[in-house]
């Protein structure tokens, strides 16, 4: 077997423990618990390891990795290992001292996450009063001069707001904005009835963005991350399987998407037992997928296949039960009728009440369930 060719980024998922509950949270159904968290020296080791096998960006990522009082010694890990380090965060824990530290460590960029525009309506979605702290985050990192993201991940109760959203970030110094419509796998299916938008709002969005992108040139760059329920084109899920990045879980398994260890059928590697490199070139979990050689269906013969890679595995487990069929996103799988069914159901029509609800992420949430407004 030859080598796949080298990753080049690493997501580190550092907890999965976080202050916010949002219904699309894309963190497994079954979070890892704090006492088997990976050190900071285990850490350091896969960073090390990493660079060695040619990561060159890594996401520290969570849950809120603030939440880690170490987090300083991993940057400084990932700085001395000549790794490029960006924060992915909700701001909330992001004051002044601990920018400054960790912009001491090495961290070179910070993203932000932001559920809306309004105030009542961001913290209402987070199922956490942030919004405010999510500001002072982003005051602190201008402070700080790194640069600065902003990731929002879009549904039904914020995509009429895109135009104000992307107005924010600009206002808060972002030279970035990635808007990414909520993909439905994880917990983002339990909640796909409050969340799944209109087709209208989709294509009002989009010519907001557009209008948007236009004005901002060599200002802001907005970013479009494509519904594809609504599309009928699947996805090149993480540029392909096994292809470009890896997940390094708070236990320290490895994963090929940080939500693939919801398939059966996926034996997880572990940085504590096995090396990085065995993990990416020769693991049994990232040759599953890999390349195009396991296709079948109509993936097998189409000229896009090495284009999208047959899309995703985990929306075709979610939505078929089986991984290895053809991303039902895409009009050409046999069971593109499932999702068309799906994309088609809502109205533009006020939803029932039971229908505006959501099922907020745990593993603590002040209240389950809370009703809209
Ligand atoms: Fe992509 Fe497979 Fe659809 Fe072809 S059939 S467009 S490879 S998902
Ligand atoms: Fe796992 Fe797409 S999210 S392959």
């Amino acid at each position: 077997m030859t080598s796949p060719p080298p990753p080049w980024a690493l997501l580190a998922e550092l907890t999965h423990s976080c202050p916010l509950h949002c219904p699309y949270c894309s963190n497994p159904l079954e979070l890892v618990r704090r006492s088997r968290e990976l050190s900071a020296e285990e850490w350091a080791d896969v960073l090390r390891q990493a660079a060695e096998l040619g990561v060159v960006h890594t996401h520290l990522s969570g849950g809120e990795p603030l939440l880690r009082p170490d987090l300083a010694a991993i940057v400084a890990a990932a700085e001395s290992a000549g790794i490029y380090t960006q924060l992915v965060t909700s701001g909330v824990g992001l004051s002044a001292p601990r920018m400054s530290a960790l912009a001491s460590a090495g961290l070179r960029s910070v993203q932000l996450s932001v559920q809306h525009a309004d105030p009542a309506a961001s913290d209402r979605i987070a199922g956490h009063r942030s919004f405010a702290a999510k500001e002072r985050a982003a005051a602190v990192v201008r402070d700080a001069e790194l640069p600065l993201g902003l990731n929002v991940v879009l549904h039904r109760d914020n995509l009429d707001a895109v135009g104000d959203i992307v107005d924010l970030g600009v206002a808060w110094g972002a030279e970035r904005i990635e808007l990414a419509n909520v993909q439905f796998y994880g917990w983002a299916l339990r909640n796909r009835t409050a969340l799944l938008p209109t087709r209208d709002q989709l294509s009002r969005a989009r010519e907001t963005v557009e209008s948007r992108r236009k004005q901002l040139a060599g200002t802001a760059e907005l970013v479009w991350v494509v519904p594809d329920y609504f599309d009928g084109v699947a996805k090149p899920c993480m540029g392909g399987w096994g292809a470009v990045s890896l997940t390094v879980a708070p236990d320290g398994g490895v994963l090929p998407c940080p939500a693939a260890g919801a398939l059966p059928d996926l034996d997880v590697p572990n940085v504590r037992d096995r090396s990085l490199e065995w993990i990416w070139n020769s693991s049994p979990a990232f040759n599953l997928y890999r390349g195009t050689e396991w296709m079948s269906g109509p993936c097998g013969g189409c000229p896009r296949r090495e284009t999208d890679f047959g899309g995703c595995r985990c929306q075709a487990h979610a939505l078929t039960g089986d991984a290895a069929r053809t991303d039902p996103a895409c009009a050409l799988s046999p069971d593109h009728a499932l999702v068309r069914a799906l994309a088609e159901a809502p109205s533009d029509d006020p939803p029932p009440d039971d229908a505006r609800r959501y099922v907020y992420r745990g593993p603590r949430p002040a209240r389950r369930e809370r009703s809209r407004g």
